[in-house]
């Protein structure tokens, strides 16, 4: 398939060497019969510049950006999606019209990860454990789409209340807390700590747990962390971070290509890496 044609797309991070995305983009091209292919390259944050200089130089037509540069890219791109610069991060790069373009395809990978299951976030009560960056993404991606209550519960409390306030400013609609005291349940509990991807720890409590309707860890690997074998002892619908990871990536395949994602392709060859 590579020949004196093929383009090259990538992933620049700090490490890169763990991560799925040259095998699940890779796979994408193939099934689209696009002459492509996507590559790793770990960078340094003084880097950068160099990286933008070299990939202008070598033709590379778009790029995802992992940890730790999501934030650090930005100032060296030309334009940034207006979602990417609200929330400050950008994961998915693209060369066009001459120009690097930065975008930000984690809070949508949210979204369209739980509308494989038919969940919608609209007046919906969620709380989220963990308040780092994919909390922001996805704090920020439900808050546009109108959920009624949203509640943020982290170790550091100020990191949550930093985020919360910024909910605020989106919209003052929603009734926001760093903790969760009701008695009731609600809709949809979110994991986005890593508490359970070393280890047998659950980051929630049993009693919060079984108020929950929904349960999402956005943890991949294991693909069942504790939270999700107590998610399924109290018979709670749930989903592990898969189908986030795939439409993520495929967000960032759409944005390079303009084609439709092979998503049945992007899910195989994830589970085939994960679960050999
Ligand atoms: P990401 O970008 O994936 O969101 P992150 O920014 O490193 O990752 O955030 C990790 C989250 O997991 C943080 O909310 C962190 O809590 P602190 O803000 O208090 O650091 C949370 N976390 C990590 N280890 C934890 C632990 N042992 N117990 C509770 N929370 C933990």
């Amino acid at each position: 398939m590579i020949d004196g044609k093929t383009s090259v797309y990538g992933l620049i991070g700090n490490p890169v060497s763990h991560s799925f995305s040259p095998a699940m983009q890779t796979a994408a091209f193939q099934a689209s019969g696009l002459n492509s292919v996507y590559l790793p390259f770990s960078v340094e944050a003084n880097e950068i510049p160099q990286l933008l200089s070299a990939f202008d130089l070598l033709k590379i037509r778009g790029f995802n950006v992992t940890v730790p540069h999501k934030q650090t890219i930005i100032p060296y791109l030309d334009a940034i999606a207006p979602e990417a610069l609200r929330l400050g991060s950008v994961n998915t790069v693209i060369k066009s019209k001459g120009k690097w373009k930065g975008y930000s395809t984690d809070g949508l990978g949210f979204i369209n990860a739980l509308h494989t299951d038919g969940v919608q976030v609209s007046k919906k009560k969620i709380v989220i454990y963990g308040a780092g960056g994919s909390c922001r993404a996805i704090a920020f991606s439900i808050a546009d789409r109108g959920v009624s209550e949203l509640h943020v519960i982290n170790r550091t409390v100020s990191k949550s209340q930093d985020i919360l306030n910024e909910i605020d400013l989106i919209n003052r609609e929603i009734i926001t807390n760093t903790s969760y005291q009701e008695d009731d349940r609600f809709d949809i509990l979110v994991n986005t700590t890593s508490v359970g991807m070393d280890s047998d720890e659950c980051p929630v409590p049993d009693e919060m747990i079984s108020r929950a309707n929904y349960i999402i860890d956005i943890i991949y690997s294991p693909l069942e962390t504790t939270l999700l074998k107590k998610a399924k002892k109290f018979n709670i619908p749930y989903q592990n971070g898969i189908e986030m990871l795939i439409a993520q990536g495929a967000a960032s395949f759409e944005i390079w290509t303009d084609k439709k994602a092979p998503i049945d392709v992007m899910r195989d060859k994830l589970l085939r890496l994960i679960s050999p």
